[in-house]
């Protein structure tokens, strides 16, 4: 056996008898829950984060996250420790990096996090180890970043030290697809990284997909992302084309819906939110630039997506016009804060925007989410209100932007005076108004 071989012998027994140390870099939405998923998988797993009160959090077993509540810490039972040292890197087998990768004011990849990661793990690098980035990027970081900023230790990847790429595909809150059944893309540098992503990977995913280069991982996780913002981005335009035609969107998407092959229904909305759809499609048009290409139709479904606060907001307008009202002084209350339906995360979401657009124009607004304690917006902190019939009955207009479990459950709709709702789920009635 070469030695190559036969160190790679010792990653795989050591990953199959739970002898590997995982480490995670990076302890958010997307590095938390796959820590997790290692250390109830048999694995003392270490998650380094630069965050000293992340590393608290897990420390003391606080959930922050939906997806990982505390009782996952018991099932993990203590094999999952935290730490902010990097020193921590050089016992690992095997580490993962899940480090943000935001836009910059430019629309550009903002790979800062993902170098500043790469190049501390550099600093405490052992032979034989596996780093896989899990960030989503633009198509060549793994191998054009990552790659040289390893290799600058003296180690030669796919010989010393071993390197791959493995999408995140987690949805938060989504119970029914999670690490474990969600197929996972692996890749390699070279052939002997792509086996050893694949064998960590075989542990905690039931289904691994191998793609042939980093670059083809990449790619694969921003056309994801790029096909619902596409899609996103054609039911509103439909929203908007169907308020001309003077019909409901959602009647024709629900109509639409019923062939039974080549339609994949997508809903309007107030826009896009979350750190990844509004985000990923611009890093693969990023890059393209630099081959000269213009990518038309990304471009087109930001616009349109980008778009939708404004046009909710002339919604209300509308709607508070009827009533011979207007924005100015008007009672506002704003249901979901969150982008999507029950998680804490605000990122990006377009309620804050229709907020932004409601406060400038002089509305008395007010917001209610039970996932989000406060929001942050242009420096002023707003606290939420309670979902009561009391709040309902004294808002001019109720306006429902994040479908969360708690306002269907618990439905207050016969208490509003005025109803706008961008998501379909106020049963009809002559004062409710939909996007
Ligand atoms: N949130 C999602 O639903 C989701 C889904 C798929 C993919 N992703 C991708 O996963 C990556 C991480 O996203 P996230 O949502 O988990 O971000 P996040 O902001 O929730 O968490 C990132 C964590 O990394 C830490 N961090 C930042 N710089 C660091 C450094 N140099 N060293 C150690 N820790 C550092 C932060 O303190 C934070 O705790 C991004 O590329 C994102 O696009 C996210």
């Amino acid at each position: 056996m070469t030695d190559t071989a036969s160190r790679a012998a010792t990653f795989e027994e050591r990953v199959r008898t739970r002898d590997a140390s995982v480490g995670v870099v990076g302890l958010g939405y997307a590095g938390l829950p796959l820590a997790m998923t290692f250390a109830e998988a048999g694995f003392e797993v270490t998650g380094i984060d630069v965050s000293a009160e992340r590393v608290r959090a897990v420390e003391e077993r606080r959930s922050y996250l939906v997806d990982v509540p505390a009782e996952r810490y018991d099932r993990a039972d203590g094999r999952l420790r935290a730490t902010t040292d990097y020193a921590a890197v050089t016992d690992l087998d095997a580490l993962t990096i899940c480090v943000p990768t935001p836009l910059s004011k430019t629309r550009a990849p903002d790979i800062s996090y993902v170098v500043a990661a790469a190049e501390a793990v550099a600093e405490n690098l052992a032979p034989g180890q596996l780093v896989v980035l899990q960030s989503t990027t633009h198509p060549g970081t793994t191998e054009e970043i990552v790659l040289p900023i390893l290799e600058r230790t003296g180690a030669r990847v796919g010989r010393d030290v071993f390197l791959g790429y493995a999408p995140e595909r987690v949805d938060p809150g989504n119970e029914q697809w999670t690490i474990r059944n969600t197929p996972k893309l692996v890749s390699g540098v070279t052939a002997e990284c792509l086996r050893r992503t694949e064998v960590l990977y075989r542990e905690i995913v039931e289904t691994v997909v191998t793609c042939s280069s980093p670059t083809v991982a990449e790619t694969a996780k921003l056309h994801e992302n790029t096909f619902r913002a596409v899609n996103i981005a054609l039911a509103n335009e439909l929203a908007l084309m169907c308020d001309r035609l003077g019909i409901s969107a959602w009647e024709v998407i629900e109509a639409a819906s019923t062939k039974p092959f080549a339609f994949l229904p997508h809903y309007p909305g107030p826009g896009l939110g979350g750190d990844c759809i509004p985000v990923v499609p611009h890093f693969l048009a990023w890059r393209l630039r630099e081959y000269g290409y213009s990518a038309q139709l990304i471009e087109a479904a930001h616009e349109i997506n980008a778009s939708m606060p404004r046009y909710v907001v002339g919604k209300i307008a509308d709607a508070l016009n009827e009533e011979s009202r207007a924005i100015k002084a008007t009672r506002l209350l704003l249901l979901g804060m969150a982008y999507k339906a029950d998680v804490h995360d605000t990122r990006e979401s377009p309620s804050l925007e229709v907020m932004r657009q409601l406060l400038a124009r002089g509305g008395d607004v007010r917001y209610c989410d039970p996932w989000v304690e406060h929001v942050e917006l242009d420096g002023v902190r707003h606290e939420p209100v309670e979902w009561s019939p009391d709040e309902v009955a004294a808002a001019d207009c109720v306006v429902v932007l994040t479908q969360h479990r708690q306002f269907l459950e618990r439905p207050l709709w016969e208490h509003a005076r005025l109803v706008v709702d961008t998501r379909n789920v106020v049963p009809p009635a002559p004062n409710v108004h939909r996007i």
